[in-house]
């Protein structure tokens, strides 16, 4: 099935299995998938190896002119180098929410992500997609689940990669995250009025996919 010019939103806390899910929706519709938390990582990976704080300075400004990110396949690029395989541990999960609190790099990466929806309809996820990036999506969904179950599928995802580290200390960084890209100033988690609420907390992801699906299909105009 092919759905063009469907933008559809989901926006949600760390470990509520968004990528996952928006990844499958996007296949079964016939839609690309956006993973705007990959472009936050890949920036504050770059930012943190290249030695800058995450503050609002003027080398920052300049820094992020002369910076292009870029995305093909599942991956994701600065200036041209694959920096897929760095952006998910643990230490970026750790400084990740400062960069992305940073308006500099917020007006950044506004544009990259507008982009990816002029060629076709497509799936994005992240914090603030039906709010800010896609205040007029077809459709938007606000995905969550309980602290302790997005902390049990986060160690999951991180055992099964091979990272040591504690389920106290997952569900810790989750929880501190959320706090973190709540509170901010500019573009915080929150659920958009208009968008649907999904708790996970006792589905499978299989049930997630095919419920999302089918909100989609009942909520757009190609059915
Ligand atoms: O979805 P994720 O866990 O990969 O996102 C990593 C971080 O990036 C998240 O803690 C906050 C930030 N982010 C954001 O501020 N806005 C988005 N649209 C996506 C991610």
């Amino acid at each position: 099935m092919i759905m063009k010019n469907l933008v559809v939103a989901i926006d949600g806390p760390a470990g509520a299995g968004k990528s996952s899910v928006a990844k499958k929706v996007a296949e079964l519709l016939g839609l690309d998938y956006l993973d705007t938390g990959a472009i936050y990582r890949a920036l504050a990976f770059y930012l943190n190896a290249m030695g800058f704080e995450p503050v609002e300075s003027p080398y920052l400004t300049e820094i992020l002119s002369k910076i292009k990110v870029s995305l093909s396949d599942g991956c994701v690029y600065i200036n041209g180098a694959d920096v897929t395989e760095h952006i998910r541990s643990p230490r970026v999960d750790s400084i990740v929410s400062s960069y992305a609190a940073l308006p500099t790099v917020r007006r950044c990466l506004l544009s990259i992500q507008r982009e990816q929806a002029e060629e076709g309809g497509l799936v994005a996820d992240g914090r603030d997609m039906g709010t800010v990036v896609f205040p007029d999506a077809t459709i938007k969904i606000y995905l969550t689940a309980s602290d302790s179950v997005r902390a049990k599928r986060r160690h999951l995802q991180l055992l099964e990669r091979g990272e040591k580290v504690s389920f106290d200390e997952v569900l810790r960084q989750i929880q501190n995250r959320d706090q973190f890209d709540s509170n901010r100033e500019i573009a915080p988690l929150c659920q958009a009025s208009d968008a649907i609420f999904v708790d996970t907390s006792s589905m499978t992801e299989d049930e997630v996919v095919d419920y999302l699906v089918r909100l989609v299909k009942e909520n757009s105009n190609q059915v």
